[in-house]
């Protein structure tokens, strides 16, 4: 059986669709395995256009050199978009960003997530959203944003609509009405790939937030690929159903080695008649910053915005006034 150096030259005297060059001049051939048992090769293969048509071919031409010429049994081709420096995550001085994690859906992650870009936008950070969850996605609907694709831009990148001036992207953007999604964990990596290289982020944002569907899945190690210094911020809630879950999501994320920044304790406690109720119990927050070696960054209560709006908080009003020194005190940490 051939080895993986001989596999790697004999793919790189292929040619870029696009340019004409060869594989070996444009350094198209990020990875090749050759699993022995298996008589199979794996490749990563990054180009300037990455569509259905420009990858049938290519494969066509890959599957001729490996199973053809060399014998192999099997081949799996994994593309990438060559054009990394373009997108945001190959800008320099680019965001830092920020995962929103939870053990559990329902303790508030989107909300959270979207009252903090609210109040980081009003201390004069330009921030993003990247609405990951694809189960439970809702960024869209607390943004007042329809569920429609956003437009192209004229060389096809994706727009991010801005709303409460936060730039969003969104799963939901792409699910057709009400439908449940049964995207599998490739496709969401591919959705990812999107919103990170095909998408024409504002220059100027300094915070990208990432609303992570809950628990411990795929997406978060694709995050891990993508984004390997995403810093973590976990969401419980005082009651234990959810902060046992939630440090299993914080130990995952340092698994991960992301750095895991701090726990907003939600739904935290409620005033009521000048008297403070602890309708979910006390200590979830705690519990859970205790484990991960971190702090309660907010204790968030349990309460409705009063100014009409059905989800996010004026900065006027008590529980926006908490999401601004949460906000402060990010910015400090991570300064
Ligand atoms: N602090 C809070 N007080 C009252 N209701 C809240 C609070 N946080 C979240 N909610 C409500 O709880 C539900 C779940 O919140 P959501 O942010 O969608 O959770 P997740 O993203 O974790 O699934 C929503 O209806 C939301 O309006
Ligand atoms: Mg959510």
């Amino acid at each position: 059986m051939h080895d993986e150096s001989t596999v790697r030259s004999a793919i790189e005297t292929l040619k870029d669709p696009v340019s004409g060059k060869s594989f070996k001049e444009t350094g198209a051939v990020k990875f090749v395995s050759v699993e022995k048992d298996a008589k199979k090769v794996n490749v990563v293969v990054a180009l300037d256009v990455v569509d259905d048509k420009t990858k049938a071919t290519m494969t066509r031409q890959l599957a001729k050199v490996v199973k053809i010429d060399l014998g192999f049994s099997g081949l799996s081709v994994d593309y990438q978009l060559a054009k990394l420096e373009k997108s945001i995550l190959g800008r320099h001085d680019g965001p830092m960003y920020i995962g929103i994690a939870s053990g559990k859906g329902g303790v508030g992650k989107s909300t959270v997530a979207a009252n903090l870009a609210l109040a980081l936008t009003r201390i004069g950070k330009k921030i993003g959203i990247i609405d990951a969850d694809i189960y439970g996605s809702s960024i869209p609907t607390l943004f007042d944003l329809d569920a429609k694709a956003p437009k192209a831009t004229e060389d096809k990148k994706m727009m991010p609509p801005t709303s409460h001036g936060v730039q969003i992207m969104s799963t939901g953007f792409f699910l057709e009405g009400d439908k449940p999604v049964m995207w599998r964990g490739p496709m969401l990596g591919k959705m990812l790939n999107h919103f990170f290289y095909d998408t024409q982020w504002d220059e100027e944002i300094d915070i990208m937030l990432i609303d992570l569907p809950p628990g411990t899945g795929d997406v978060a190690i694709d995050i891990q690929k993508l984004i390997p210094a995403c810093k973590m911020l976990i969401v419980t809630t005082p009651h234990k159903s959810a902060s046992r879950v939630a440090i299993k999501a914080g130990y995952a994320a340092r698994e991960l080695k992301h750095d895991v920044i701090g726990v907003v304790e939600n739904m935290s406690h409620l005033e009521h008649d000048g008297e403070r109720l602890m309708p979910f119990g006390e200590g979830g927050g705690e519990d859970v910053a205790k484990k991960l070696d971190t702090r309660v960054v907010a204790n968030i209560p349990l309460a409705q915005p009063k100014d009409g709006h059905h989800s996010l908080f004026s900065m006027e009003e008590d529980t926006g006034v908490i999401y601004l020194g949460l906000a402060n005190r990010l910015i400090k940490t991570l300064a």
